[in-house]
């Protein structure tokens, strides 16, 4: 458990990359605390990777400094290398290699040898319920188990912290539910971890989230926070036809934006917005609903918000 006294496991001041001139991420601060589950979440190319790449050590930032576990990133990086679990977004471990061999081979980097290598890999079998696959050859394994090896090696050093970049893209829904409860369960233990996501229901599940947009952290906090803070007024409308509505009400004074999900439309409400206005436009239209009701923001909904007013702000 975290306590506010507690220096940060992670902590960023200013940290910046630019490649060949072009700002990746852009001046980002950040502090997470010990046993806090943070999700980072953006856009593709928003500077996910970037930033777990330099949290990680392995990429110099260009300005700004971070520490983790109180190593500097650009002055330790070989420490901090040494004391985090990393788990990148592509796999990175030999499909020719089984299970177990490739835990085997990767445990050499952290010098783990003999009767205490033995513990680890069984309980990091264990703990990823690979045990049963252990002979089973990675490239042959699921996507979702393919994602638990990584773990398991990124988990090898025994870390305190743990940056996992999209470690669940393109797995099932129940895996990856697995997945984030084994993640929930280290971070009970006091691990720190600090998770790129695509997916709002692992946000959801983040004791704070961030947002990247463009390399700049747009908004951060817990879940409820941010969708707070975007103050957001939303109606949940079935109408048909479905893509006609989105129409009209696109173009109908009192709305902000409107997105299909599935079946129904989530609308934004804007100054002078009401739910009758919104009504009247589209059976105006000739347009027939079904429900209209207003609605608690889903996270994907605030971060839309976020990108939309930054894009706003920009033109
Ligand atoms: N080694 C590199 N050389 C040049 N540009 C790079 C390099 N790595 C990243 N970039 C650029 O930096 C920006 C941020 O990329 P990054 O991979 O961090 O984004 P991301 O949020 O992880 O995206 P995704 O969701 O697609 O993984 C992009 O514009 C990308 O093209
Ligand atoms: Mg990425």
């Amino acid at each position: 458990m975290s306590d506010a006294s507690e220096a940060p496991a992670v902590e960023a001041d200013g940290l910046s990359k630019s490649f060949d001139g072009q700002l990746a991420v852009d001046q980002l601060h950040l502090a997470v605390a010990p046993g806090e589950v943070f999700g980072l979440v953006g856009p593709d190319g928003a500077g996910k990777t970037t930033v777990l790449r330099m949290l990680s050590g392995a990429l110099p930032p260009t300005a700004g400094t971070a520490k983790v576990l109180g190593f500097d990133v650009a002055a330790e990086a070989h420490r901090v290398h040494r004391a985090i679990g990393y788990l990148p977004q592509r796999f990175s471990l030999y499909q020719e290699l089984t299970v177990e061999e490739n835990l085997r081979f990767r445990a050499r980097v952290y010098d783990l040898a003999g009767r205490a290598l033995g513990d680890r890999l069984e309980s990091l079998l264990n703990l990823t319920q690979l045990g049963r696959f252990r002979h089973r050859l990675a490239g042959a394994l699921s996507g979702g188990m393919k994602q638990k090896l990584a773990l398991a090696a990124a988990l090898l050093p025994a870390p305190n912290v743990l940056l996992l970049d999209e470690p669940t893209t393109g797995v099932d829904p129940a895996s990856r539910g697995d997945f984030w409860e084994t993640l929930l369960g280290l971070a009970e233990k006091g691990t720190t971890v600090l998770a790129a996501t695509a997916y709002m229901d692992e946000a959801e599940r983040c004791r704070r989230v961030g947002l990247l947009y463009q390399g700049r952290l747009l908004v951060c906090g817990s879940p409820d926070e941010v969708r707070r803070q975007a103050g957001l007024s939303l109606l949940l409308v079935s109408c048909q036809p479905l893509l006609h509505g989105r129409s009209i009400l696109q173009e109908a004074l009192g709305v902000r934006w409107v997105e299909v999900f599935g079946d129904r439309l989530h609308v934004a409400l804007g100054l002078g917005g009401t739910a009758e206005a919104v009504q009247e436009s589209l059976e105006r239209a000739g347009g027939r609903v079904t429900r209209l009701q207003p609605i608690e923001p889903t996270l994907e909904d605030v971060f839309f918000e976020f990108v939309r007013s930054r894009r706003e702000t920009e033109t």
